[in-house]
């Protein structure tokens, strides 16, 4: 049973595709706040998440994720974005789903692999792992992402055209 008013708009998708930049255009523009996921888990572990990941794991992680958004569930309406990593546990999924709409912001390989280029502080695309497993992890997870209440393509979009088109669905 959801507690909350179901209002957020949660926002889900692989590393680099733009989920808080994207976030961050639509708190302002809907006048909500914008949480970080990953922001709050490093608030609440005192910790970056390349030190979660380095000195106690994935798995640690993932648990930290979930408690992390499970501190959410009395929220406000927010605007939350999400880490690349949440869809993969089912629990994630019903927290996701009360708190508001999900919405999968979709980016293919090439747009990835370009904006995840140079990026630091992401042990899952970190330059020691191969392009291969990148890609491998994104393949495994978009029917996980494919769940999402909406999907919406970013591909070659500048962020207001992004972000707008949210605004018009999710009045649907
Ligand atoms: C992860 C994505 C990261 C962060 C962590 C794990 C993933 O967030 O949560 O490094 O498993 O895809 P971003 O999607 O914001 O990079």
């Amino acid at each position: 049973m959801c507690k909350t008013s179901e209002k957020a708009i949660v926002l889900v998708g692989f590393m680099g595709a733009g989920k808080s930049t994207v976030g961050r255009a639509l708190a302002k523009l809907s006048d909500m706040p914008l949480i970080d996921l990953d922001a709050l888990i490093v608030q609440q572990k005192g910790r970056t998440i390349s030190a979660i990941f380095a000195e106690e794991g994935e798995a640690a992680f993932r648990k930290y994720e979930t408690e992390a958004l499970r501190s959410l569930s009395d929220a406000a309406p927010i605007v939350l974005a999400t880490g690349g990593g949440i869809v993969g546990c089912p629990e994630n999924w019903k927290i996701m789903r009360c708190l508001g709409r999900v919405i999968y912001l979709r980016a293919n390989w090439g747009t990835l692999r370009e904006r995840l280029a140079g990026s630091s502080g992401r042990p899952l695309a970190s330059s020691d792992r191969s392009e291969v497993d990148i890609m491998n992890l994104l393949q495994q997870r978009i029917p996980l992402y494919e769940q999402a209440d909406l999907i919406i393509d970013t591909d070659g979009r500048k962020v207001d055209d992004v972000v707008r088109e949210i605004m018009v669905r999710v009045k649907d």
